[in-house]
């Protein structure tokens, strides 16, 4: 099989980041993770592509031209995927547009739920029954694409926001590889 190749953009931990690398490197996995792209110089995720010498840059935002700077790495790499794992910055419309359809997010919650930040909050809030996460593409809207993937837990009495974190991205770690499966299983 020819894998793509795919670009992984963080901003913090990247516990995702890290269950990508390591299911990427299945020989029938669909891509390859050739490029790490973070906004932050002390995300802690950069060590997961230091560790397996994966080529990586660190972004700064405050320049004005930044995605056009992105958008040509992305070209170097010859990247035709991009998977948002923990990435904290909103893309622009035009961005997204010149990527159409090839950008998958993962969200901590089972969208339309929860769309935005703390989303753990607002379903301990609302005395949710069930919750999980969710991989869908990326389009102009926040947390508005298409789904390709949800995981379901039950929350638990017991359950608190470092519970629900800990179980949602359990199922992250499953979910995001799936749906990359899924999207090139159907193209
Ligand atoms: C993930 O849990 C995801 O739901 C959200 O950001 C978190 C990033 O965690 N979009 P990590 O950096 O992958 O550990």
């Amino acid at each position: 099989m020819v894998k793509k190749n795919a670009c992984v953009f963080i901003s913090g931990f990247g516990s995702n980041l890290k269950s990508l690398i390591s299911r990427s490197r299945d020989p029938n996995f669909p891509v390859r993770i050739s490029l790490i792209i973070s906004n932050r110089s002390t995300a802690k995720g950069l060590l997961h592509a230091k560790k397996n010498s994966i080529p990586f840059v660190v972004i700064d935002t405050a320049k004005n031209n930044y995605e056009i700077i992105i958008l040509n790495l992305l070209k170097k790499y010859q990247i035709t995927l991009i998977c948002l794992a923990g990435y904290m910055k909103i893309l622009s419309n035009k961005f997204i547009k010149s990527f159409n359809n090839n950008i998958l997010n993962v969200h901590p919650s089972l969208l339309p739920k929860y769309k935005g930040l703390n989303t753990f909050k607002k379903v301990l809030n609302n005395n949710e029954v069930k919750t999980g996460c969710t991989v869908h593409f990326v389009n102009e809207k926040l947390d508005s694409g298409k789904i390709i993937i949800q995981k379901v837990f039950y929350v638990e009495k017991k359950d608190n926001l470092k519970t629900l974190k800990d179980k949602t991205q359990q199922l992250e770690y499953k979910a995001f590889p799936e749906a990359i499966i899924k999207i090139y299983r159907k193209n």
